[in-house]
């Protein structure tokens, strides 16, 4: 496994939810993390965490140069900031499908663009998407986020071929559902039968650490028993 002492994570939706777990957990597993947050003051900045503002529908460049500058390399890119919206399939509204495209999809897109180069330097570079069980089947009226998220599964793979020889290593990471506010709309199932966020993040972090000859393309997490394993 990979030793994390010294490594430099970046982590986008750091300021809620899956995200800010995630950020938590490699923190204290001794990363230093660049969170990409819209409002720097929802977390409090530290010795080894620099918060900086990111915004997905924006570029991510300003975010991977402050990481750089302070921390002086880049080893992980944590995509975790996301939006769900209801999309209806018969009527002409695609609102909803752009707002995903543009956070969900070119978000990450943007975010892998802006720390590629500092990933491919370090030989053991990593991208992990949070992406969704939507990202490999359509369960339920929510196929515009699902398409968003099949989206980021091709991305993924995107990565994994193009960064391949340089050392960097891919992963979608694909979570039914999680007990955070993303879900706190969905009234028949308890908070409690979801998965813990605490529970991905620790996911997370033994994925980040994987050595290069044994990577993991996608991680799907059941919170029920569903037809894919
Ligand atoms: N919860 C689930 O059941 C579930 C399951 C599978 C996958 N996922 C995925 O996991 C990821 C995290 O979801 P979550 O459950 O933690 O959701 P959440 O609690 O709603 O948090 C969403 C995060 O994304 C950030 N974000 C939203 N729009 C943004 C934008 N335009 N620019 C920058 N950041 C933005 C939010 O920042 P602000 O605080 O500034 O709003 C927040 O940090 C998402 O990609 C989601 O699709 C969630």
């Amino acid at each position: 496994m990979l030793d994390p002492k010294g490594r430099v994570a970046m982590v986008s939706g750091a300021s809620r939810g899956i995200g800010r777990k995630i950020a938590e957990r490699l923190l204290a597993a001794g990363y230093m993390v660049s969170a990409g947050v819209r409002n720097p003051g929802s977390l409090a900045a530290g010795d080894n965490l620099l918060v900086h503002r990111y915004e997905a529908t924006g570029e991510a460049r300003a975010w991977a140069d402050a990481t750089v500058a302070r921390f002086g390399r880049i080893d992980v890119l944590v995509n975790a900031a996301g939006i769900s919206r209801p999309v209806p399939l018969d009527s002409d509204d695609e609102a909803g499908l752009d707002d995903m495209w543009a956070v969900n999809v070119k978000g990450p897109l943007r975010a892998i663009r802006a720390a590629l180069p500092h990933l491919r330097a370090g030989g053991t570079g990593r991208v992990l998407n949070i992406a969704s069980l939507s990202a490999k089947r359509v369960a339920n009226a929510n196929f515009g986020y699902a398409m968003s998220k099949f989206a980021l599964i091709a991305l993924t793979q995107a990565v994994r071929r193009e960064g391949w020889e340089h050392g960097i290593r891919a992963t979608a990471l694909c979570p039914g559902f999680v007990a955070t506010d993303m879900t706190a709309h969905v009234a028949d199932v308890p908070a409690a039968a979801m998965t813990d966020p605490a529970d991905i993040a620790a996911l997370a972090e033994m994925l980040l650490a994987l050595p290069n000859n044994a990577t993991i393309g996608e991680l799907l997490v059941n919170w029920r028993l569903e037809p894919m394993l």
